[in-house]
């Protein structure tokens, strides 16, 4: 499928513009600005975005366009930065105005042309500038406006050339995405026939093509981003692959044999269950730093996945890894084949002789719930929280025993109960039960009890770069510290954590 591809000025807006044009069906790629012309054109771009930018076109060292880019035959959108680059590139004027525009502005259309197409004349967008395009590049026509950018918007459609000053990627443009629909249906002449079907069965029909005959593994760790993998590679190379589920005992209740029962019974899979939890507490055995704590994870996992590659794996050449779009645009390179520690715990041994197969290296997060979906993967896998690879260890302040696991599990299991029933497990990011190491003073029965308080943790979030601390309702709240202090032995007390990342973090360790 012929991309279209957001030329990234900035990423925090190329990743939205990318996600929006996905919206409306079409296949989209981000690439980096300095990306030469030669290369850009051997991709086959359908269409070309360039994305808004923080910098000044006029500040030192600002990015550009080359202006053989707009000579390639390809529709361009330009979209604020975007649209200066392209002014100046093809002999327009942008001009400190003295009058920047941020937030919401009116915009009057004075001719709809393509990019106006049906769209109201008048419509609120959303400005985030400085400098403005005042005079169009020659062969343009402005076609809208607004108090301080006078070619708030223009377009050369036999060129295929169009440029916005506003932002049609953001929701504060009501009609942005309307906007973005013109220019890919219509001046791009593409259809939206991007969908969950097309993405999976061209995933099934490459992951055929690449392992050919050969065997596969996947390492599974319950989370959707694995799952969702591996039952793509089945549904491509059915019994050549072999999952391995390293159960380190830091999960949270019920979720080894809920991963063991999906993927055994439902999908068939061949599926290797290690179950290696005493081996991982032996090891942290009076462990309490935190790092020490991921470290030790981390090696263990390796150890454990070692042995059984030597043992039961030692045809299988090709290794399934779960990276995401945001992993792959983070990493800067499209080719970067580097298995992030994040995703298997502490990372897999670098000597192991397996090549990378990484069917979701294109998805969002959103996408990939979506596919799982769509494969039939059970809403409690495809819809679960982010849970970290260490697991419950890092949410056990001081020493990880088997007896202070149990407990965590149980209060993480009320916890998660409670968060379900109340209908809030998916609005809410991250929300999990966290043991310190103190004890504190209560009365049960008339006794004096000195147990363990249990700290609520439960956060909202768009990426986990940043959280803030979720408003529960009182009476939720309230249900689950009846519960946990009941059912739970050795707790007598439960606290709620009212604090943001940063400066805290969400997890405790
Ligand atoms: P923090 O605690 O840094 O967490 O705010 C951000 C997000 O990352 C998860 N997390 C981890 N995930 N290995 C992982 O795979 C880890 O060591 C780890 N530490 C934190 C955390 O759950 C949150 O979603």
């Amino acid at each position: 499928m012929q991309p279209v591809l957001v030329v990234d000025y900035g990423a925090q807006y190329a990743q939205l513009i990318a996600r929006r044009v996905r919206e409306c069906h079409v296949y989209s790629e981000i690439i980096p600005h300095d990306k030469p012309v030669e290369e850009i054109a051997e991709l086959r771009p359908a269409g070309i975005i360039l994305s808004g930018g923080p910098k000044s076109v006029y500040s030192p060292g600002a990015p550009d366009a080359d202006p053989a880019l707009f000579e390639l035959g390809v529709p361009v959108l330009g979209i604020c930065y975007g649209q200066q680059v392209m002014a100046r590139a093809l002999g327009g004027e942008v001009a400190h105005t003295g009058i920047a525009e941020f937030g919401k502005t009116n915009l009057d259309v004075a001719a709809p042309g393509i990019l106006f197409s049906e769209l109201p004349v008048e419509q609120t967008v959303w400005m985030s500038h400085n400098d403005a395009v005042v005079r169009a590049p020659d062969g343009f026509r402005a076609t809208a406006s607004t108090p301080a950018s006078p070619v708030a918007a223009f377009e050369a459609p036999d060129r295929g050339l169009y440029g916005v000053q506003f932002h049609p990627e953001v929701a504060h443009t009501p009609r942005g995405l309307d906007l973005l629909k013109n220019f890919l249906y219509h001046a791009c002449d593409l259809l939206p026939e991007w969908t969950m079907t097309s993405i999976i069965d061209s995933a099934i029909a490459s992951i055929r093509d690449t392992v050919g005959g050969d065997r596969v593994v996947c390492g599974l760790s319950g989370g959707v981003d694995s799952s969702v993998a591996a039952a793509l590679v089945h549904r491509a190379v059915g019994d050549q692959l072999t999952c391995v589920f390293v159960d380190h005992g830091l999960l949270r209740a019920g979720e080894a044999e809920g991963v063991e029962e999906t993927f055994r019974r439902h999908r068939g899979t061949d599926l290797i269950h290690v179950k290696a939890a005493d081996r991982f507490l032996e090891n942290l055995a009076g462990v309490t730093d935190p790092e020490r704590k991921r470290k030790i994870i981390g090696e263990t996992f390796i150890r454990v996945f070692e042995e059984v590659a030597r043992d039961e794996l030692d045809d299988a050449g090709w290794l399934v890894q779960g990276t995401l779009y945001p992993d792959v645009i983070e990493s800067g390179t499209r080719s970067a084949a580097k298995i992030k520690s994040h995703h298997n715990v502490g990372g897999l041994p670098e000597t192991m002789t397996f090549t990378l197969i990484e069917p979701l290296r294109n998805l969002f997060k959103d996408e990939v719930r979506r596919v799982g979906e769509e494969l039939g993967l059970p809403e409690e896998i495809v819809w679960r929280q982010p849970f970290p690879g260490p697991g419950l260890a890092v949410r056990i302040i001081g020493e990880v025993t088997g007896e202070r696991l149990e407990l965590l599990r149980a209060a993480d299991e009320i916890v998660y109960q409670e968060m379900k029933r109340a209908g809030m497990l998916r609005e809410i990011w991250q929300s999990f039960a966290v043991l310190p190491a103190v004890h504190s003073v209560g009365v049960m029965g008339d006794a004096r009890t000195y147990g363990y308080p249990i700290v609520l943790r439960a956060v909202t979030s768009e990426d986990a770069m940043t959280a803030d601390w979720a408003r529960l309702p009182y009476d939720l709240l309230e249900r689950i510290s009846n519960r946990v202090v009941n059912e739970v032995p050795g707790v007598n007390r439960v606290v709620y954590d009212i604090t943001s990342k940063p400066p805290a973090t969400i997890e405790w360790e």
